[in-house]
């Protein structure tokens, strides 16, 4: 029927290998070729391809990472190439590319990735005439253009398990215990895990925090004789006229990574302000490993075969994507735009405020 291509690319995400069980076995079902890219756009430009068969995606749908490797290092319009003094220069290889892809007979590309792989697969589709499709890969969720990205409803039971789990030493030592979780600039993760988790303050970017209100909401319930606070923080929030302090910048190759540290900080701060102690835990990558959930799994599956119905149809320069439950598509072109963020009027942030919970711009 016609010869297509999948590769991951970014950081890794439960799900990746779920999606590609999906996309092979759809793909083959319906008389494809399909090849699987080595390390993301990395593959493409060195030819690192395989045919994929059945055998290649037996038993994979619960594993964590991707069979398929994944980097988040290489852009094919701004190649790095590091020289032997150790300084770097960029190359364009979208051509490269694109001659790859026409030696193997490559019609389509699928691309599961965020928005850096997503923008990646857009700009091919737009300068170059790749017909690609893209698949929403992240577990921020925070990608416009779909209500869900694969990874979240794992990050999320992952985090959720964290606060219960800090609960005890919380209420054993009658201490503040904090919870940094990712997200990069928005708090889904973190809205998420700490309603889910019963956490007494949930500080995420998009709603700028006091340190104030959250000593006052932590002493108040001490009044009240909870001797113990949880918070849930995302690596991205600040402080109210402050600066994101310790959000991964991960934007361009070989920038320095800064490693979260805002729940450290926060930990810190609050000790002083109101006499209790106070320990944070960096939750880290343990949110990305692993297996996926059941939900996940089964939106990666739909997923999955979304791509290659779309690819039937003839339907290119899409992502697929989640509104209202159903499966559908969506301009790719717009995918790789402004990151979807919590919205104040978000309803659980409103559910949350109704129970109490301190999001620390209280008065
Ligand atoms: O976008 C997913 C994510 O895990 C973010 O939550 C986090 O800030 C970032 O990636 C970390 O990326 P890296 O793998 O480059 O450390």
């Amino acid at each position: 029927k016609g010869t297509l291509a999948v590769l991951t690319g970014g950081g890794d995400c439960p799900g990746l290998n779920a999606v590609l069980n999906a996309v092979v076995k759809a793909a083959l079902g319906h008389g494809y070729q399909i090849y699987g890219v080595e390390n993301g756009f990395n593959g493409l430009i060195k030819n690192r391809m395989k045919l994929l068969t059945y055998d290649d995606v037996s038993g994979i749908l619960p594993r964590g990472g991707t069979v398929l490797g994944t980097t988040n290092r290489d852009n094919p319009f701004k190649f790095a190439h590091i020289e032997k003094d150790g300084s770097v220069t960029y190359t364009d290889e979208s051509e490269t590319i694109v001659k790859n892809l026409a030696k193997r007979g490559i019609e389509t590309l699928i691309v599961i990735g965020g928005d850096g792989s997503l923008a990646i697969g857009a700009q091919l589709s737009r300068e170059c005439g790749v017909k690609v499709i893209g698949v929403p890969k992240t577990i921020d969720n925070d990608l416009p253009c779909t209500e869900r990205t694969f990874g979240f409803d794992t990050a999320m039971a992952v985090a959720t398990e964290a606060v219960d789990r800090l609960h005890t030493t919380a209420e054993s030592h009658h201490r503040i215990m904090i919870l940094e979780v990712m997200g990069r600039y928005a708090g889904w993760i973190a809205l998420h895990s700490g309603v889910a988790g019963g956490a007494d303050v949930i500080l995420i970017p998009e709603i700028p925090y006091h340190l104030d209100a959250v000593a006052k909401k932590i002493l108040k319930r001490q009044q009240e004789g909870k001797m113990f606070s949880i918070i849930v923080v995302a690596e991205g929030a600040k402080p109210e006229g402050g600066e994101m302090t310790v959000a991964r910048i991960v934007k361009d190759s070989f920038e320095p990574i800064r490693l979260g540290g805002v729940g450290n900080k926060l930990a810190q701060q609050l000790e002083e302000l109101t006499g209790i102690e106070a320990r944070s835990t960096i939750l880290g990558y343990l949110q990305r490993g692993g297996s996926p959930t059941a939900f996940d799994r089964v939106l990666c599956t739909r997923y999955g075969v979304a791509a290659i119905e779309a690819c039937i149809a003839g339907n290119f320069d899409v992502m697929v994507s989640l509104h209202n439950d159903s499966i559908g598509t969506v301009p790719l072109q717009e995918a790789g735009g402004k990151p979807r963020s919590v919205t104040p009027d978000n309803e659980i942030v409103q559910a949350a405020r109704s129970i109490g919970i301190c999001f620390g711009d209280e008065e």
